[in-house]
Order: structure tokens, then C-alpha cells, then sequence
């Protein structure tokens, strides 16, 4: 087999129409987000920002077919999403590998799943586990990894299920400074190369505006869109030039007038 025929079949589009949800709330119905509308193109990574419990998870999940909405749809390449799909992967911030599986067999439990042959599923954990680092470990169990590596195992096992949209929330929230960025690093080589739709729940400005094509701010509870940044920066990004800074110092005072708000 061609290592082309390994590789990724890129993004889908993903529309999310007038998403309104509502949670019941002391027996009353309370909205959680109002209105959301936004288009995220094949192959785009979008991050989402904004206060706490302002409805990222909430739209994340929504996108993911987890929770329905109270009005609205999404629509994957032009069909309505009913529930989870196969084409959407998702990365959550609590790292949930199978932990009597090795790392080898977290990657492949997916592709098997799908009864694709032994040999095929090998070579697509090697890719994925090449892609992310971690060739060397694939026959350790989780327990035996750090936070940043087992993060790293879920991103592998994510994508070897080829999915057209990896829907990540906060997934780097619980690793260290130093490990986060590096992960950054390594979303943004793999990105270059499968050219997913991504869309990315952060709190950190700097982790958006290093990974983003467009980045969205959110107002504060209940969620709207605040406004929406085109991160006009080179694919590879230098997290020190005067126009990275910019960015950050613009998404910044919108963000905090959010927070602001929230703490009156
Ligand atoms: N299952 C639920 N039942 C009731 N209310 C919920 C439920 N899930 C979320 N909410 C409420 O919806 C709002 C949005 O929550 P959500 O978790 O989406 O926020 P968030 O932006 O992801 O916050 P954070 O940044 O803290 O993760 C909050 O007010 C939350 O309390
Ligand atoms: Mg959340």
C-alpha cells in the first residue's frame, strides 16, 4: 500500500444554523446559547473563545451529536447532524484512553471496529503513532505515560479513524506550560498535513491565535457570537512578531469584556 493511500481525506463543512439550547434549570428553561450561526470550511481550524459557562462544551457538543439543540441544526457537508457520526472525532480535555489497551491498541481500537484487516490497521497506528511521537511507546499502557503523551495517544486515536471534523475542547488544558507548547507545535504539523476540519476550544488566547484560521469570541452567558478574527499570520507562526502580539492584544480586550461583565 502507497503511503498516499494512508494519508487523511482532508475536512468537511460544517454550518451551524440559529443554534438556540436551553437547559432546565430549578424547573425553569434557561439558554445556555442564543442564536449561534457560523460556517467552518473544510479543512479550517476554528477556535472557540470565551468566559466560563459562556457555552463552548455546549456547542462543541452539539456540533459532536452528543446534545441535541433546543432550535437550530448543523449541517455536515449539507446534511443535518441527527446524532454522532463517524466522520466527527472528538478530543476532550480528560484523557480517556482505555487503560487495560496499550497505546498501539487505543490507536487501532477504532479501524478495527470497522473490520478493516490486520495488516491495514497496523500501518495506519504506525502513521498516527509516528505522527504524534510516540512510535517508541506503543506498547505501553497509559498508566505508564505523562499527561502530555497520553493527550498525545488520544489525538492519534482520534485521527485514525479518519474523520473529516476532530472536534477538540480544551485539550491541552491540563498539561504544563512548556508541554502545551509543544503540543501546539505538533497540532499544527499534523493539521499542515491532513487538513481536517477542526474545531478548537481554548481559554488560552495565545494557544488560538497560534493555531487559528479564524478565531471566535463569544460574549458571556448566555453564549452569542462576539466577534469573529481571520488570523492573518503565516502558516507557521513565530509566537514573538509584533503582528502575533497584536492579535493577542485585540482578542484580549474583547475576552475580558466578557469576563468583566461577569464578575459586576
Ligand atoms: N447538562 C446540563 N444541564 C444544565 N445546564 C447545563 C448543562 N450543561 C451545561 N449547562 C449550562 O450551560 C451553560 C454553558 O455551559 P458550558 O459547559 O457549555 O460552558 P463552557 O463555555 O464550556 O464553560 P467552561 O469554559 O467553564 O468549560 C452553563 O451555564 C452551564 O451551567
Ligand atoms: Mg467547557
Amino acid at each position: 500500500m502507497s503511503p498516499a493511500s494512508l494519508v487523511g481525506t482532508g475536512g468537511a463543512r460544517v454550518q451551524i444554523e440559529g443554534v438556540h439550547k436551553e437547559f432546565p434549570v430549578d424547573g425553569r428553561s434557561t439558554p445556555a446559547l442564543v442564536g449561534v450561526s457560523l460556517e467552518v470550511s473544510a479543512g479550517e481550524l476554528l477556535c472557540l473563545l470565551g468566559p466560563s459557562g459562556c457555552g463552548k462544551s455546549t456547542l462543541l457538543n452539539i456540533v459532536a451529536g452528543f446534545l441535541p439543540p433546543t432550535g437550530g441544526r448543523v449541517l455536515v457537508d449539507g446534511t443535518p447532524v441527527t446524532g454522532p457520526g463517524p466522520e466527527r472525532g472528538v478530543v476532550f480535555q480528560e484523557y480517556v484512553l482505555f487503560p487495560w489497551l496499550t497505546v498501539a491498541q487505543n490507536v487501532e481500537f477504532g479501524p478495527r471496529l470497522t473490520g478493516m484487516e490486520a495488516a491495514r490497521c497496523r500501518e495506519i497506528v504506525a502513521r498516527y503513532l509516528d505522527m504524534v511521537g510516540l512510535r517508541e511507546h506503543a506498547t505501553k499502557f497509559p498508566v505508564q505515560l505523562s499527561g502530555g503523551m497520553k493527550q498525545r495517544v488520544a489525538i492519534a486515536r482520534a485521527l485514525a479513524n479518519n474523520p473529516s471534523i476532530v472536534l477538540m475542547d480544551e485539550p491541552f488544558g491540563a498539561l504544563d506550560a512548556q508541554t502545551r507548547e509543544v503540543m501546539q507545535e505538533e497540532l499544527s504539523r499534523i493539521q499542515r498535513l491532513e487538513h481536517k476540519t477542526i474545531v478548537f476550544v481554548t481559554h488560552s488566547i495565545r494557544e488560538a491565535v497560534y493555531l487559528a484560521d479564524r478565531v471566535v469570541v463569544m460574549t458571556r452567558s448566555p453564549g452569542r457570537i462576539k466577534e469573529v478574527f481571520t488570523i492573518k499570520l503565516p502558516e507557521v507562526r513565530d509566537r514573538f512578531a509584533p503582528e502575533f502580539t497584536r492579535y493577542e492584544a485585540a482578542i484580549t480586550r474583547l475576552v475580558k469584556e466578557e469576563v468583566a461583565m461577569v464578575r459586576e
